[in-house]
């Protein structure tokens, strides 16, 4: 059990995911609202248009979070619901209002909220102009974010920046999966991040200079982490290798936010060598000046972290040509075929790996208060209110987190399931489920059901911990082999 009464359980969501609403009172569109509109971009053709319809139901999902008896609820804000243009010329009063419910009616219920101010829907507006890739793009989202600290910071003591930067770099603009669908794997991707950072530093900056003081809150990025086991552990070049996925995976963003304002040397050594040997004037990984390091550095209050998986890594020598950040890495992934597998392919369950990677965390940015936002599993079935599965990755992950804050000492704070309800899985659409509840998207009225997993996650979060106690009793001696029983015969 975790022996911080206060210890943060919680479960994650994102606007575009669940919202719906995707142009109702007056919201613009974003580029995933674009993006899906698109036949053929998602799978089945799916949409976020109407999505869980949490726009309109407020209080259903209130209701959920009460009977969780979670402590936070982090969720992100639309952009373009609450500046339909992207600017802070064109206040949309609905979407603040819708916001200021939400947030109103978690307070009421003791729930802390977590906001994320950007989970990928950005106004197509902005995306006009350029998007993440000019440097125009920081003064505008540093003005959004101020407008909610000055509406919504009065509630809100935990803000995010960014939800995983670093993978929406890749997605985004390397792979071009996700839109902008820009497909430069070399370059692009080092760009935007570049962007990213000095976007969420100058954010970071503006909370600190203008609301800290009177509302007090915490503000980190989070990041995509995926715990990296080297092939060979007796191969140093294997164990480097690993290292150097973690470093081009977290430490892009985290070396400069947590340690000494830069990218990490690995990163700068590969991509620098590499660029030389392509002929190129200068690396494809921007600088960071001295005064730019003087501003990313320090950044961030806590450390906030998504994770579902573990890679195995080895040293791969890679080509040169295509010039990709895939490449730079000079590695090759693998999994264990003995590993589950899940709703996607790189979501395999490896429970064992978020006590490695949170000790990771600790001996690289020294000890700091870390936050688990989002862990969880999808199934592919429609209806998995019996998903023992998902109860049984909750549990191994969540005893995994336990072994590494008591008996390695790891700062752990909070842990957060993804997700609260099932919800719009990007471009794999509706298919893959992660909710701990259940929604009938046939239904017009998508109705919320609970899956057992949620009842197990109350009851975790009841016991702060996994309920010990009835574990070891006289009923059940457990095993994880016989948990379903005792948690449904004799933990009720
Ligand atoms: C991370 C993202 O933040 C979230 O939007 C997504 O649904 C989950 N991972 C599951 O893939």
């Amino acid at each position: 059990m975790f022996d911080q009464p206060d210890f943060s359980w919680g479960v994650s969501s994102s606007s575009y995911q669940i919202e719906g609403g995707w142009d109702a009172d007056g919201k613009g569109p974003s580029i995933w609202d674009n993006f899906t509109h698109v036949p053929g971009n998602v799978n089945n053709n799916d949409t976020g248009d109407i999505a869980c319809d949490s726009y309109n139901k407020v209080e259903a999902d209130i209701y959920m979070l009460k009977a969780l008896g979670v402590k936070n609820y982090r969720f992100s804000v639309s952009w373009p619901r609450i500046f339909p243009t992207g600017r802070n010329n064109s206040i949309n009063s609905y979407g603040v209002a819708y916001y200021n419910r939400l947030i109103d009616g978690l307070i009421a219920n003791n729930i802390s909220p977590i906001v994320t101010l950007y989970h990928w829907d950005l106004p197509q507006t902005l995306q006009d102009i350029g998007g993440w890739e000019t440097e125009e793009i920081i003064d505008l989202f540093d003005s959004f974010a101020d407008f909610c600290f000055q509406t919504f910071g009065d509630r809100v003591k935990f803000w995010i920046t960014f939800n995983e930067p670093n993978i929406l770099a890749w997605l985004g603009y390397g792979e071009g999966l996700f839109p902008p669908n820009v497909k430069e794997p070399g370059d692009a991707p080092y760009k935007v991040a570049h962007i990213f950072l000095k976007a969420h530093a100058k954010v970071y900056h503006t909370y600190d200079d203008k609301y800290r003081a009177t509302q007090g809150g915490i503000i980190a990025p989070c990041l995509f982490t995926t715990w990296a086991e080297p092939k060979t552990p007796s191969d140093p070049r294997d164990i480097e290798a690993a290292d150097r996925y973690l470093q081009f995976l977290v430490g892009w963003f985290a070396h400069p936010i947590y340690k000494n304002g830069d990218y990490p040397d690995v990163m700068k050594w590969k991509v620098g060598n590499r660029s030389e040997l392509q002929n190129l004037p200068s690396s494809r990984l921007p600088v960071l000046t001295a005064e730019e390091r003087e501003y990313i550095r320090g950044t961030a209050d806590v450390f906030c972290f998504n994770t579902y998986s573990s890679k195995i890594i080895s040293h791969s020598t890679t080509r040169l040509s295509p010039s990709s950040y895939d490449y730079d890495r000079e590695i090759s992934i693998t999994v264990d075929s003995s590993w589950p597998t899940s709703a996607l392919p790189d979501h395999r369950p490896v429970a064992w790996g978020l006590r490695r990677l949170l000790n990771w965390i600790k001996e690289e940015y020294g000890n700091p208060p870390i936050y688990i936002i989002e862990n969880g599993v999808g199934a592919k079935s429609k209806s998995d209110i019996d998903d023992n599965a998902r109860i049984f990755y909750v549990k191994t992950y969540i005893d995994e987190a336990l072994k590494a804050y008591k008996v390695d000492g790891v700062n752990l704070k909070g842990y957060n399931a993804w997700s609260l309800m099932d919800n719009f899985e990007w471009v794999d659409g509706y298919e893959p489920r992660f909710g701990l509840h259940q929604i009938d998207f046939d239904n017009p009225n998508r109705p919320r059901t609970p899956k057992r997993s949620a009842v197990y996650y109350a009851e975790i979060i009841r016991n702060n911990g996994i309920p010990l106690t009835q574990h070891l009793g006289q009923i059940c001696p457990h095993s994880l082999e016989n948990w379903q029983r005792c948690n449904w015969r004799c933990s009720l």
